[in-house]
């Protein structure tokens, strides 16, 4: 017997949260689905009517939240009759690396899966599939469903211990900027499980898009376990190409020729072989920590550390682009005005989570440089948030740069204000528009010897050439 799901919660209206559901409630007109929140200015901006207001920018979002919104896709802060009316909830809050405490810096904070948990066993009537969707350690199942179960066996409620509970983990793999592509054409589909009914009844979901095939169903820990493996994977090729890009720049070698040349081998596969400025993103670093601290859990610290490492080479590089940057520009760059393009994580996005950016910016901050940044979807007081400066009325100015006294750092969308007397400009994200822009009129504002500092390879070397420029690329061993 299938059971039949017509009304769907999900907890948390984020990243995960809100395309997943947006193209679930796309491909399943028959199924209405509840989206909550805490955060009452997250769910203002999802209702906007204005659809450039939403709180996240995804291509091709908007177009299925005007499809879908107010029809069978809602967006609200009513926490508890949401979950009431729900057959299945789908838990996607965050849960970013502990900062305090046992396992701090490595194991993921449980507290908000934690309170969710603990509303699903409060306000969920009858018979509840809960469905664990944000990126968790492994055993985090084993968590909601102690919850889940305890809760019923204290409570005095009448009718409580009538309430029953199946707990699915269902990894997300999608990757921001393509999220929609990824969520409507995934490459799987894992569902982690013990009861053969509540497993089906999600997959049954899913295919309404997804062929049968490519449904893959686990035991719980495997589907939790595949997906930490996944992304330390995935992170593990990109420190492993860019110890690769310093190897080439000392050698001579051609990152690009390299990664061409091993690509083409069909065992490795040509993907997640570009060199950049190092991984970002809210879940590869917080997920090779989770396989850390687990595997010092568990007493495997050969295993801990050759995971760890990974982790260390990402930061190692993000500091040795701040580094060589510094060093091209004559060993100081304090007073020097810098002009930063890109902000986000990866391009398509205004996620800033992890962003080398961050790094790299608050290192040339530190050494004394102005910067400039640009990027198309970011926003100052993001910026503001991620480099340690408080967005304070004193500090942002009426045409919106920000400027304090210790450091100082300008937003602009002006690409021409910002090269003017620049010493150098520093790509940090891959953003399409940085591919076109006409380097022969940016050059000519650029404060001579300039520099050009490419870290994801999106300009050529003629783009440039007969400029009066110099330029540096990643892992460009004849730079
Ligand atoms: C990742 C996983 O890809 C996704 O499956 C999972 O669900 C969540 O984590 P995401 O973090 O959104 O997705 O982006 P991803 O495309 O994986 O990029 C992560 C980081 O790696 C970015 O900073 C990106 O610029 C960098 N990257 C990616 C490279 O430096 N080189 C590459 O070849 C690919
Ligand atoms: P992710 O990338 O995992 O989606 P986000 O931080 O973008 O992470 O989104 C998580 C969302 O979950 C946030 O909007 C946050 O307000 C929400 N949230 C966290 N805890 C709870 C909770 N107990 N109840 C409702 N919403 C919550």
């Amino acid at each position: 017997m299938t059971f039949s799901i017509k009304n769907i919660c999900c907890i948390g209206a984020g990243y995960v949260g809100g395309p997943t559901m947006a193209v679930i409630a796309n491909k399943c007109p028959h199924l209405k689905i509840e989206v909550v929140d805490l955060n009452e200015e997250r769910i203002k901006n999802w209702n906007n009517s204005d659809l450039s207001k939403l709180p996240i920018y995804e291509p091709g979002l908007s177009e299925i939240i005007k499809n879908c919104r107010n029809k069978n896709l809602f967006f609200s802060n009513a926490i508890q009759e949401k979950i009431e009316n729900a057959d299945m909830v789908f838990i996607s809050v965050n849960t970013p690396t502990k900062t305090k405490g046992f396992g701090a810096g490595k194991a993921s904070d449980l507290k908000w899966v934690e309170a969710c948990a603990r509303q699903v066993a409060k306000y969920s009537r009858g018979h509840t599939i809960v469905v664990e969707k944000s990126t968790l350690p492994v055993r985090t199942a084993e968590v909601i469903k102690s919850i889940l179960l305890g809760s019923n066996q204290s409570s005095n409620e009448e009718n409580s211990s009538k309430n029953t509970f199946e707990v699915l983990s269902n990894p997300e793999f999608l990757s921001e900027g393509t999220a929609i592509k990824d969520l409507n054409e995934p490459d799987r589909v894992l569902i982690g499980g013990e009861k053969e009914e509540a497993m089906e009844a999600l997959s049954s979901i899913y295919q309404n898009w997804v062929p049968e095939e490519k449904i893959i169903k686990t035991n719980i820990w495997s589907s939790e376990l595949a997906k930490l493996t996944s992304n330390a994977f995935l992170a593990q090729r990109i420190s492993s190409i860019n110890s690769i890009s310093a190897i080439c720049e000392a050698t001579g070698a051609d990152i690009r020729e390299v990664t061409r040349a091993i690509g083409s081998d069909t065992r490795i596969g040509s993907k997640f072989l570009d060199s950049g400025p190092g991984f970002g993103g809210s879940c590869f670093k917080k997920d090779i920590l989770n396989l850390v601290y687990l595997s010092s859990y568990f007493g495997l610290e050969e295993v801990a550390n050759f995971w760890e490492s990974v982790v260390e080479l990402n930061n190692w590089h993000q500091h040795r682009i701040s580094k060589l940057i510094v060093q091209k520009l004559f060993g100081t760059v304090r007073g020097k005005k810098i002009f930063i393009l890109g902000f986000a994580f990866k391009s398509n996005t205004n996620d800033t989570r992890e962003s080398a950016a961050i790094n790299i910016c608050k290192d040339l901050l530190e050494e004394g440089a102005v910067l400039y940044i640009h990027d198309p979807k970011v926003k100052p007081d993001q910026i503001a948030s991620d480099i340690g400066i408080e967005k304070s009325k004193k500090n942002i100015k009426a045409d919106n740069k920000i400027y304090t006294k210790e450091r100082s750092w300008y937003y602009t969308q002006d690409f021409l204000e910002g090269a003017d007397g620049a010493d150098a400009i520093v790509i940090l994200t891959e953003w399409e528009e940085y591919r076109l822009l006409d380097w022969s009129k940016i050059s000519r504002k650029l404060r001579k010897p300039a520099w050009i500092f490419d870290s994801r390879s999106i300009i050529s070397k003629e783009a440039v050439r007969n400029l009066n420029l110099n330029f540096w690329r990643i892992g460009d061993g004849l730079n």
